[in-house]
Protein backbone atom coordinates (compact mmCIF):
# COMPACT_ATOMS: atom_id res chain seq x y z
CA UNK A 1 0.00 0.00 0.00
CA UNK A 2 1.43 3.17 -0.85
CA UNK A 3 0.98 6.40 1.43
CA UNK A 4 -0.30 8.91 -0.23
CA UNK A 5 -0.21 12.79 0.33
CA UNK A 6 -3.56 14.46 1.59
CA UNK A 7 -3.61 16.50 -1.41
CA UNK A 8 -7.40 17.45 -2.31
CA UNK A 9 -7.45 14.87 -4.72
CA UNK A 10 -6.72 11.93 -2.08
CA UNK A 11 -8.91 13.51 0.40
CA UNK A 12 -11.79 12.91 -1.66
CA UNK A 13 -10.93 9.44 -2.64
CA UNK A 14 -10.47 8.51 0.68
CA UNK A 15 -14.06 10.11 1.49
CA UNK A 16 -15.17 7.84 -1.22
CA UNK A 17 -13.15 4.46 0.08
CA UNK A 18 -15.04 5.36 3.81
CA UNK A 19 -18.25 5.85 2.29
CA UNK A 20 -17.88 2.61 0.21
CA UNK A 21 -17.42 0.33 3.50
CA UNK A 22 -13.17 0.83 3.45
CA UNK A 23 -10.51 1.20 5.66
CA UNK A 24 -8.15 4.26 5.54
CA UNK A 25 -5.28 4.88 8.18
CA UNK A 26 -5.80 8.81 8.66
CA UNK A 27 -3.47 11.14 11.35
CA UNK A 28 -4.62 12.58 13.96
CA UNK A 29 -2.84 14.74 16.88
CA UNK A 30 -2.00 11.37 19.08
CA UNK A 31 -1.58 8.30 17.04
CA UNK A 32 -2.87 7.16 13.43
CA UNK A 33 -6.26 5.79 12.99
CA UNK A 34 -7.38 3.12 11.37
CA UNK A 35 -10.78 4.93 10.20
CA UNK A 36 -13.63 3.34 8.64
CA UNK A 37 -17.76 4.52 8.99
CA UNK A 38 -18.42 4.07 12.76
CA UNK A 39 -22.15 3.20 11.24
CA UNK A 40 -20.95 0.52 9.14
CA UNK A 41 -20.94 -2.97 10.83
CA UNK A 42 -19.26 -4.77 8.61
CA UNK A 43 -16.53 -2.08 7.87
CA UNK A 44 -16.16 -2.30 11.54
CA UNK A 45 -16.14 -6.07 12.07
CA UNK A 46 -12.87 -5.43 9.00
CA UNK A 47 -11.04 -3.17 11.24
CA UNK A 48 -11.40 -5.57 14.11
CA UNK A 49 -9.56 -8.19 11.58
CA UNK A 50 -7.23 -5.95 10.24
CA UNK A 51 -5.84 -4.88 13.82
CA UNK A 52 -6.63 -8.97 15.43
CA UNK A 53 -8.30 -7.23 18.16
CA UNK A 54 -11.01 -8.95 20.23
CA UNK A 55 -14.18 -7.46 18.95
CA UNK A 56 -15.56 -6.94 22.47
CA UNK A 57 -12.66 -3.97 22.34
CA UNK A 58 -15.13 -0.71 21.50
CA UNK A 59 -13.67 1.92 19.19
CA UNK A 60 -13.49 5.76 19.56
CA UNK A 61 -16.04 7.81 17.35
CA UNK A 62 -14.49 10.71 15.75
CA UNK A 63 -16.56 13.53 14.93
CA UNK A 64 -15.49 16.80 13.48
CA UNK A 65 -17.80 19.29 15.73
CA UNK A 66 -19.74 18.84 18.83
CA UNK A 67 -23.06 19.17 16.82
CA UNK A 68 -22.44 15.89 15.41
CA UNK A 69 -22.27 14.53 18.83
CA UNK A 70 -26.13 14.09 18.52
CA UNK A 71 -25.81 11.48 15.22
CA UNK A 72 -23.98 9.03 17.61
CA UNK A 73 -24.69 9.99 21.51
CA UNK A 74 -28.32 9.94 22.67
CA UNK A 75 -27.69 12.53 25.57
CA UNK A 76 -25.27 14.34 27.15
CA UNK A 77 -24.60 15.41 30.57
CA UNK A 78 -23.66 19.61 31.28
CA UNK A 79 -20.18 18.23 31.88
CA UNK A 80 -20.10 16.98 27.96
CA UNK A 81 -20.39 20.88 26.82
CA UNK A 82 -18.39 22.35 29.51
CA UNK A 83 -15.38 19.56 28.64
CA UNK A 84 -16.15 19.89 24.71
CA UNK A 85 -15.95 23.66 24.90
CA UNK A 86 -12.48 23.73 26.49
CA UNK A 87 -10.42 20.69 24.79
CA UNK A 88 -12.51 20.24 21.33
CA UNK A 89 -10.88 19.54 19.40
CA UNK A 90 -8.44 17.59 21.06
CA UNK A 91 -6.82 14.89 22.96
CA UNK A 92 -9.83 14.06 25.14
CA UNK A 93 -12.89 11.09 24.81
CA UNK A 94 -15.95 11.47 26.11
CA UNK A 95 -18.26 7.87 27.04
CA UNK A 96 -21.84 8.79 27.07
CA UNK A 97 -25.25 6.68 26.57
CA UNK A 98 -25.03 5.56 22.55
CA UNK A 99 -27.55 6.37 19.45
CA UNK A 100 -29.67 2.88 18.53
CA UNK A 101 -28.29 3.34 15.26
CA UNK A 102 -24.55 2.57 16.10
CA UNK A 103 -24.29 -0.98 15.70
CA UNK A 104 -23.12 -3.22 18.38
CA UNK A 105 -20.14 -3.72 16.73
CA UNK A 106 -18.42 -0.51 17.07
CA UNK A 107 -19.39 0.12 20.86
CA UNK A 108 -18.39 -3.79 21.69
CA UNK A 109 -22.00 -4.27 22.56
CA UNK A 110 -21.72 -1.79 25.01
CA UNK A 111 -24.80 0.76 25.71
CA UNK A 112 -22.41 3.65 25.60
CA UNK A 113 -20.19 5.28 22.98
CA UNK A 114 -16.74 7.02 22.86
CA UNK A 115 -16.81 9.79 21.19
CA UNK A 116 -14.00 13.05 20.53
CA UNK A 117 -13.00 15.85 17.81
CA UNK A 118 -9.42 14.85 16.71
CA UNK A 119 -7.05 18.18 16.26
CA UNK A 120 -6.37 17.54 13.56
CA UNK A 121 -6.91 18.92 9.69
CA UNK A 122 -7.21 15.61 7.69
CA UNK A 123 -9.05 13.47 10.15
CA UNK A 124 -11.55 16.39 10.28
CA UNK A 125 -11.31 17.04 6.29
CA UNK A 126 -12.10 13.13 6.08
CA UNK A 127 -14.96 13.22 8.51
CA UNK A 128 -16.60 16.17 6.50
CA UNK A 129 -15.75 15.14 3.22
CA UNK A 130 -17.16 11.49 3.95
CA UNK A 131 -20.32 12.97 6.25
CA UNK A 132 -19.82 10.33 8.64
CA UNK A 133 -18.39 9.89 12.02
CA UNK A 134 -15.59 7.76 12.09
CA UNK A 135 -14.42 4.56 14.08
CA UNK A 136 -10.60 4.61 14.23
CA UNK A 137 -8.25 2.41 16.85
CA UNK A 138 -4.93 3.32 16.73
CA UNK A 139 -3.45 1.88 13.64
CA UNK A 140 -1.28 -0.92 14.87
CA UNK A 141 -1.81 -4.34 15.67
CA UNK A 142 -3.19 -5.60 18.91
CA UNK A 143 -1.27 -4.91 21.86
CA UNK A 144 1.52 -3.54 19.66
CA UNK A 145 3.10 0.47 19.68
CA UNK A 146 0.64 2.91 18.18
CA UNK A 147 2.09 4.51 15.17
CA UNK A 148 2.67 7.91 15.33
CA UNK A 149 4.00 8.46 11.68
CA UNK A 150 2.58 7.30 8.53
CA UNK A 151 6.09 5.41 7.57
CA UNK A 152 5.53 3.17 11.16
CA UNK A 153 2.65 1.97 10.51
CA UNK A 154 3.17 -1.62 10.32
CA UNK A 155 3.45 -3.58 7.01
CA UNK A 156 0.82 -6.12 7.82
CA UNK A 157 -1.85 -3.44 8.27
CA UNK A 158 -0.81 -1.70 5.23
CA UNK A 159 -1.52 -4.77 2.85
CA UNK A 160 -4.83 -4.84 4.63
CA UNK A 161 -5.84 -1.15 4.15
CA UNK A 162 -7.37 0.88 1.43
CA UNK A 163 -5.45 3.91 1.83
CA UNK A 164 -2.70 5.38 4.47
CA UNK A 165 -2.52 9.37 4.72
CA UNK A 166 0.22 10.74 5.44
CA UNK A 167 -0.18 13.34 8.40
CA UNK A 168 3.35 14.11 9.34
CA UNK A 169 4.07 13.62 12.81
CA UNK A 170 1.82 13.31 15.72
CA UNK A 171 2.38 16.26 17.89
CA UNK A 172 0.59 14.29 20.65
CA UNK A 173 2.19 11.12 20.40
CA UNK A 174 0.00 8.78 23.06
CA UNK A 175 -3.68 8.33 22.76
CA UNK A 176 -6.58 10.48 23.93
CA UNK A 177 -7.74 10.62 27.61
CA UNK A 178 -10.89 8.18 27.55
CA UNK A 179 -13.38 9.81 30.59
CA UNK A 180 -16.58 8.44 31.35
CA UNK A 181 -19.40 10.87 31.46
CA UNK A 182 -21.92 7.75 31.49
CA UNK A 183 -22.36 7.33 34.99
CA UNK A 184 -22.86 9.53 38.33
CA UNK A 185 -19.33 10.76 38.66
CA UNK A 186 -17.22 11.84 35.94
CA UNK A 187 -13.68 8.96 35.47
CA UNK A 188 -10.73 8.78 33.58
CA UNK A 189 -10.88 5.01 32.36
CA UNK A 190 -7.66 5.72 30.06
CA UNK A 191 -5.18 8.56 31.31
CA UNK A 192 -4.15 10.73 27.95
CA UNK A 193 -3.58 13.95 25.87
CA UNK A 194 -5.66 15.96 28.36
CA UNK A 195 -4.21 15.85 32.25
CA UNK A 196 -6.40 15.06 35.28
CA UNK A 197 -5.62 18.09 36.51
CA UNK A 198 -6.83 19.99 33.77
CA UNK A 199 -10.21 18.19 33.69
CA UNK A 200 -10.30 18.75 37.10
CA UNK A 201 -9.65 22.82 36.70
CA UNK A 202 -12.68 22.55 33.93
CA UNK A 203 -15.09 21.00 36.15
CA UNK A 204 -14.33 22.65 39.16
CA UNK A 205 -14.91 18.96 41.03
CA UNK A 206 -12.18 16.13 41.38
CA UNK A 207 -12.77 12.95 39.54
CA UNK A 208 -13.59 9.37 40.04
CA UNK A 209 -10.70 6.99 40.74
CA UNK A 210 -10.38 4.08 38.88
CA UNK A 211 -12.14 0.58 39.88
CA UNK A 212 -9.47 -2.17 39.81
CA UNK A 213 -9.05 -4.33 36.70
CA UNK A 214 -11.53 -7.12 36.75
CA UNK A 215 -14.26 -4.78 37.92
CA UNK A 216 -13.28 -2.14 34.91
CA UNK A 217 -16.03 -1.50 32.24
CA UNK A 218 -13.90 -0.57 29.65
CA UNK A 219 -13.17 -3.82 28.15
CA UNK A 220 -9.75 -3.93 26.16
CA UNK A 221 -7.71 -2.42 28.70
CA UNK A 222 -5.23 -4.88 28.98
CA UNK A 223 -2.13 -5.37 31.07
CA UNK A 224 0.16 -5.56 28.42
CA UNK A 225 -0.14 -3.03 25.12
CA UNK A 226 1.52 -0.15 23.53
CA UNK A 227 4.26 -2.89 23.74
CA UNK A 228 7.72 -3.19 21.29
CA UNK A 229 8.69 -6.29 20.32
CA UNK A 230 11.59 -5.82 22.69
CA UNK A 231 11.25 -6.55 26.09
CA UNK A 232 11.02 -3.18 28.19
CA UNK A 233 12.73 -3.25 31.56
CA UNK A 234 11.83 0.55 33.92
CA UNK A 235 14.46 1.34 36.01
CA UNK A 236 15.88 3.96 38.31
CA UNK A 237 19.15 4.55 35.97
CA UNK A 238 19.82 2.64 32.58
CA UNK A 239 22.85 0.93 32.66
CA UNK A 240 26.01 2.07 30.93
CA UNK A 241 25.53 0.02 27.81
CA UNK A 242 22.45 -0.67 27.92
CA UNK A 243 20.02 0.46 25.08
CA UNK A 244 17.03 2.43 26.46
CA UNK A 245 14.87 6.02 27.10
CA UNK A 246 17.02 8.10 29.21
CA UNK A 247 16.38 10.87 31.49
CA UNK A 248 20.53 11.51 31.69
CA UNK A 249 22.86 11.88 29.26
CA UNK A 250 23.45 9.05 27.20
CA UNK A 251 26.75 6.90 27.90
CA UNK A 252 25.79 4.48 24.98
CA UNK A 253 24.58 5.20 21.38
CA UNK A 254 21.42 3.32 21.62
CA UNK A 255 20.20 5.35 24.27
CA UNK A 256 17.87 7.80 23.53
CA UNK A 257 18.00 11.10 25.39
CA UNK A 258 14.24 11.71 26.37
CA UNK A 259 12.73 15.46 27.60
CA UNK A 260 11.86 16.03 30.65
CA UNK A 261 8.50 17.71 30.22
CA UNK A 262 6.55 15.30 30.61
CA UNK A 263 4.38 16.42 27.24
CA UNK A 264 7.46 16.40 25.58
CA UNK A 265 8.01 13.13 26.36
CA UNK A 266 4.85 11.62 25.63
CA UNK A 267 5.44 12.94 21.76
CA UNK A 268 8.64 10.93 21.82
CA UNK A 269 8.07 7.84 23.39
CA UNK A 270 6.25 5.61 20.88
CA UNK A 271 8.98 6.69 18.02
CA UNK A 272 11.56 6.34 20.45
CA UNK A 273 10.78 2.96 21.23
CA UNK A 274 9.98 1.73 18.06
CA UNK A 275 13.40 2.96 16.23
CA UNK A 276 15.37 1.09 19.40
CA UNK A 277 12.89 -2.05 18.17
CA UNK A 278 13.82 -1.19 14.41
CA UNK A 279 17.31 -1.53 15.40
CA UNK A 280 16.18 -4.77 16.81
CA UNK A 281 17.20 -4.77 20.61
CA UNK A 282 16.45 -7.24 22.40
CA UNK A 283 15.98 -4.70 25.98
CA UNK A 284 14.99 -1.57 25.68
CA UNK A 285 15.69 -0.24 29.19
CA UNK A 286 13.62 2.93 30.43
CA UNK A 287 14.69 5.41 33.08
CA UNK A 288 11.68 5.72 34.99
CA UNK A 289 9.74 9.78 35.41
CA UNK A 290 8.93 11.68 37.91
CA UNK A 291 5.91 10.91 39.61
CA UNK A 292 4.00 13.07 39.62
CA UNK A 293 0.55 13.64 38.32
CA UNK A 294 1.13 15.32 34.41
CA UNK A 295 3.24 12.02 34.10
CA UNK A 296 -0.25 9.87 34.60
CA UNK A 297 -0.53 8.95 31.21
CA UNK A 298 3.08 7.92 30.30
CA UNK A 299 3.13 6.20 33.63
CA UNK A 300 0.54 4.35 32.36
CA UNK A 301 1.52 3.25 28.62
CA UNK A 302 5.41 2.99 30.62
CA UNK A 303 3.61 0.43 32.87
CA UNK A 304 1.16 -1.59 29.93
CA UNK A 305 4.83 -1.71 27.78
CA UNK A 306 6.81 -3.25 30.13
CA UNK A 307 4.02 -5.64 31.36
CA UNK A 308 5.01 -9.09 30.66
CA UNK A 309 3.62 -10.86 27.59
O1 LIG B 1 -6.12 8.99 20.59
C1 LIG B 1 -6.92 8.06 20.43
O2 LIG B 1 -7.86 7.87 21.20
C2 LIG B 1 -6.70 7.17 19.21
C3 LIG B 1 -6.90 8.01 17.96
C4 LIG B 1 -6.82 7.21 16.69
O3 LIG B 1 -8.07 8.75 18.04
N1 LIG B 1 -7.60 6.06 19.23
C5 LIG B 1 -7.48 5.03 20.12
O4 LIG B 1 -8.40 4.03 19.96
O5 LIG B 1 -6.61 4.99 20.97
P1 LIG B 1 -8.25 2.59 20.60
O6 LIG B 1 -9.33 1.80 19.97
O7 LIG B 1 -6.88 2.11 20.43
O8 LIG B 1 -8.59 2.80 22.11
C6 LIG B 1 -9.93 3.03 22.48
C7 LIG B 1 -10.07 3.01 23.99
C8 LIG B 1 -10.01 1.59 24.51
O9 LIG B 1 -9.21 1.55 25.67
C9 LIG B 1 -11.47 1.28 24.86
O10 LIG B 1 -11.58 0.41 25.91
C10 LIG B 1 -12.02 2.66 25.20
O11 LIG B 1 -11.33 3.55 24.34
N2 LIG B 1 -13.44 2.75 24.88
C11 LIG B 1 -14.02 2.86 23.67
N3 LIG B 1 -15.35 2.86 23.76
C12 LIG B 1 -15.66 2.75 25.05
C13 LIG B 1 -16.87 2.69 25.78
N4 LIG B 1 -18.06 2.73 25.20
N5 LIG B 1 -16.79 2.56 27.12
C14 LIG B 1 -15.60 2.53 27.74
N6 LIG B 1 -14.41 2.57 27.10
C15 LIG B 1 -14.42 2.68 25.78
MG1 LIG C 1 -4.97 1.34 20.84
Amino acid sequence: MQILQPTDEALNRAARILKDGGVVVMPTETVYGLACSALNPEAVRRVYEIKGRPSANPLIVHISEFTQLKAVAESWPKEAEILAKRFWPGPLTLVLPKKAKVPDETTGGLDTVAVRVPDHAIALELIKRSGLPLAAPSANLFMGLSPTRAKDVDEAILVDVEMVLDGGPCLIGVESTVLDLSEEHPRILRPGGVSRADIQAALGRQLGELPPPHLRKSPGMHPRHYAPRAKVVLVKRIDDEAAGLTLSTPTHELQIQMPLDARAYAAGLYSGMRRLDVLGVEEIQVQLPPSTPEWEAVWDRLQKASHPA
